[in-house]
């Protein structure tokens, strides 16, 4: 029965979540298990507030969790990780349908830097994607973009260095981001990337926040106020 099935998938979301927990406690990439809540808590918000009719909070909530464990810095290769999901999947003893579902979205996150360039194609998929960028942007894009400028010695903010676009080679070749080059480089442009209509709302709210720290960022960093 639908209700039978219900209790099925709660199991099985419980058990993944203490897996996908158990994968990443010593995880101080940007990729901790509190990256993998917010997504799966955004992912289920956006899939509520979406006019379709067809969405599966189940795949979308499962895609979530594990959107993650493949991830190439996480494995020693793209297979490796693959693979990973694929055996968990299969100890689950999910429906080949869902399971091929929620592979596709996992495996198609985890390859976006890539030469994997597939659009994704269910809802399901565009919300967790969605979901993922979401929390690369607002208050907690900028906290997870100053984490990760400090946890690679860089610097806050540097008035001499550009956007890599008007960089010359050798500049570029410098290297050495700053935290609020990273804002130019990634963090604004996420905004136009976003699938789902909840999804661009919540965007623009947190592209305006992000728009208004930096205006507020260079008027103390000029000592102006
Ligand atoms: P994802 O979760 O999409 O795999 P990444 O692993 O690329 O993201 O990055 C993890 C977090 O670190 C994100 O919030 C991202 O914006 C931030 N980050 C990635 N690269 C840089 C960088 N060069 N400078 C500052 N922050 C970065
Ligand atoms: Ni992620």
């Amino acid at each position: 029965s639908g209700k039978k099935m219900k209790r099925q998938e709660q199991l099985m979301i419980q058990k993944t979540e203490r897996y996908v927990r158990k994968e990443l406690e010593n995880e101080a990439s940007g990729h901790d298990w509190w990256h993998i809540h917010r997504v799966r808590n955004l992912a289920l918000t956006i899939a509520a507030h979406e006019k379709e009719s067809t969405i599966d909070p189940f795949v979308c909530e499962m895609s979530a969790l594990l959107h993650d464990i493949p991830d190439e810095k996480l494995n020693e290769s793209l297979e490796a990780g693959e693979r990973k999901v694929r055996n968990w999947l299969e100890e689950l003893k999910l429906e080949k349908r869902k399971s091929d579902e929620i592979l596709a979205i996992v495996l198609h996150l985890s390859y976006k830097g890539g030469t994997n360039k597939v659009e994704l194609q269910t809802i399901e998929g565009k919300i967790v994607q969605d979901a993922d960028r979401l929390d690369a942007i607002g208050a907690i894009g900028i906290a997870r973009t100053m984490a990760y400028s400090g946890a690679h010695g860089r610097l806050i903010h540097d008035p001499n260095k550009k956007p890599r676009e008007e960089m010359t080679l050798e500049e570029y070749r410098s290297g050495n981001d700053t935290a609020i080059l990273h804002f130019y480089e990634k963090l604004l442009k996420l905004k136009e990337t976003i699938h789902t209509n909840y999804g661009k709302k919540i965007a623009a709210d947190r592209h305006r926040y992000m728009e208004l720290f930096l205006e507020e960022f260079y008027q103390e960093w000029d000592g102006k106020k």
